[in-house]
């Protein structure tokens, strides 16, 4: 099987093998360093972000640049929508100029989707609501293939499971490559439906981070939240807060897909300490968002 002309709305759209296939395209890409290539000349690629976002957004930018492609920015804010133009007639507007591929993030999961059905081209969810995330599952198990070799390793997931489309891609895609994933949090965080991921529960961090090769750190999402999780940000630290006392046991990576909430969910001595690939997993960004480009589009090095 091959992802070319394919959408990736969720990691359920991709074979282990399509994995496999981008893992080793991105780690050609990362050879060659952030040199321009031109594998995707003459390709227009249009980004929509109708929701914040610094990493998602700038690295499939650079990701579509630096291998030639062009790139146009789709703002809400400056579009004909605020005149009353519906999502489909916006769809059909931009595919009327020959847009190749489209990358979208949305807070209404579902946005990806949707949108497909007025296109033709290729669309890539870029985190769709508390659905999914997917390309930020694969640049986080890229990075832990590199530093592991492999997925035999016990993964905590730590945080705000329920409002996390991270967590939920990520559940899904370590655990098709095999990884032993603990979901962990306080109750009000994790619903028993996450069970049917197969994966664990926990709401015993200090032994979940005890048992682990790696540990990843959510945002506590204020924005999604209607409050009632727990009483203050402080309480949550002291409970769930990743710090090095947690650590020390096991000494785990530190991994955290971005923005965070630092002195919350996670203490400057672990996020800026040596254990941290938190960078590691943003420069990795770029060059899994240059290979899913490549291999959808059918660069001329294909
Ligand atoms: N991880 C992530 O999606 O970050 P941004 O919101 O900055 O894109």
């Amino acid at each position: 099987m091959s992802i070319r002309g394919k959408d990736l709305f969720d990691v359920d759209d991709l074979e282990i093998s399509d994995v496999k296939e981008i893992f080793e395209r991105a780690q050609f890409f990362k050879k060659h360093g952030f040199q321009k290539l031109t594998s995707l000349k003459g390709k227009s690629i249009c980004t929509l972000f109708f929701e914040s976002s610094t990493r998602t957004r700038i690295s499939f930018e650079l990701a579509a640049k630096r291998l030639g492609a062009d790139v146009v920015n789709f703002t809400a804010s400056t579009s004909s929508l605020n005149k009353g133009e519906s999502f489909k007639d916006t769809v059909k507007t931009l595919d009327a100029m020959g847009i190749d591929l489209y990358v979208i993030r949305h807070s209404e999961p579902g946005s990806p989707m949707m949108m497909k059905k007025y296109t033709n081209s290729p669309v890539i969810n870029a985190g769709d609501g508390i659905h999914a995330h997917p390309t930020q599952a694969l640049l986080d198990a890229y990075t832990i293939w590199e530093k592991f070799g492999d997925f035999k390793i016990k993964i905590a997931i730590i945080g705000d499971i329920l409002h996390s489309r991270v967590a939920r891609s990520n559940a899904k895609l370590l655990k098709m490559l095999g990884a032993d994933v603990t979901l962990v949090g306080p109750e009000s965080f994790i619903p028993e439906y996450f069970e049917n991921y197969g994966v664990r529960i926990s709401h015993d961090v200090e032994k979940s981070i005890s048992e682990s090769d790696a540990v990843m750190g959510l945002r506590v999402q204020l924005e999604r939240q209607s409050g009632g999780f727990f009483s203050t940000l402080d309480e949550y630290n002291e409970f769930y807060g990743i710090n090095s006392k947690r650590m020390e046991i096991a000494n785990p990576i530190f991994m955290h897909p971005g923005p965070m909430n630092r002195g919350v969910e996670v203490m400057e001595e672990v996020s800026d300490s040596d254990s941290s690939v938190v960078e590691e997993q943003v420069t990795n960004g770029v060059f899994v968002r240059m290979a899913l480009l490549d291999l959808i589009l059918g660069g001329v090095e294909n």
